[in-house]
């Protein structure tokens, strides 16, 4: 459902994404982990078509980002780091907007809309003005926003920052039912990046951990933590190993 194949993003010299390949099968819902500028959000961004790679490709239920964009980016529902919500508009009217600018047909609008605020429980708030609602109803919209044409593949950038801990559980519902197969029939195949790795322990089958721009450990959650070991220690480990070689460890 997801491939990433041997995607690289380099910025001048520093390379953030170093050759990451894996792949995503439906329904599955992956935790994404590495320390912060390890390179989850570049890759993100290359997966759902926001950022061309230096080398690589990804393809979205069979589509290819390079040779087929059109439909592999409407074959994703990206929620970014910051979404991009206008907070003038009201929360029906926004996603009313939203349909319309992924290309839905005007004659599937309404029915999408009244499926994506029943599936982000949004309908109490249909009508109220988007920058007046709390940060975790903010962030439903957002998910609503990457839901509304259902597309198979959703890529959320830390979907639960900032959220108080009921507001937390709730999109962590939220998500999990997404991938589940829903009354409609669709079921969405999840990759999310987040720093709570309990989170990861709640909601998530696979981890791919990536340090430094590459990959360094991509398993079932299961076989990881078999054995008695706790994802905080496979996370300090694979992010620590290589610490003695890196350049500003060299010269302290
Ligand atoms: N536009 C850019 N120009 C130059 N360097 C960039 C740019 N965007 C990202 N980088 C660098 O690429 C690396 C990876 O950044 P990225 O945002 O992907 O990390 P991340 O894993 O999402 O981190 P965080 O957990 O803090 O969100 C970092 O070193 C960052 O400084
Ligand atoms: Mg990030």
């Amino acid at each position: 459902m997801i491939e990433a194949r041997g995607i690289s993003k380099r910025y001048g010299e520093h390379v953030a994404v170093d050759d990451v390949s894996f792949e995503v099968t439906r329904g599955e819902v992956v935790g994404f982990l590495g320390p912060n500028g390890a390179g989850k959000t570049t890759t993100m961004r290359i997966l759902t078509g926001f950022l061309p790679p230096t080398d690589g490709t990804a393809l979205i239920d069979g589509h290819d980002m390079l040779t087929d964009p059109l439909q592999a980016r409407r074959s994703v529902g990206y929620l970014p780091e910051m979404p991009p919500l206008y907070p003038e508009m009201d929360v029906e009217g926004y996603l009313r907007f939203v349909a319309a600018i992924k290309g839905l047909p005007r004659g599937a609008r309404k029915q999408a809309v009244e499926r994506t605020l029943a599936r982000c429980g949004l309908l109490d708030v249909r009508r109220r003005v988007i920058g007046s609602l709390s940060k975790g109803y903010r962030q439903r919209v957002g998910l609503g926003q990457a839901i509304i044409h259902e597309p198979p593949v959703l890529i959320l950038d830390e979907p639960t920052v900032g959220l108080d801990p009921v507001q937390i559980r709730e999109i962590r519902a939220l998500i999990a039912s997404l991938a589940a197969p829903g009354p409609d029939g669709i079921q969405h195949t999840v990759i999310l990046s987040t720093h709570i790795l309990s989170e990861v322990e709640a909601i998530c089958q696979r981890v791919i951990l990536i340090h430094r721009g590459r990959k360094r450990l991509d398993a079932p959650l299961a076989q990881i933590v078999q054995g008695g070991q706790g994802l905080e220690a496979v996370f300090a480990r694979e992010t620590a190993r290589d610490e003695a070689t890196a350049p500003e460890a060299a010269s302290a």
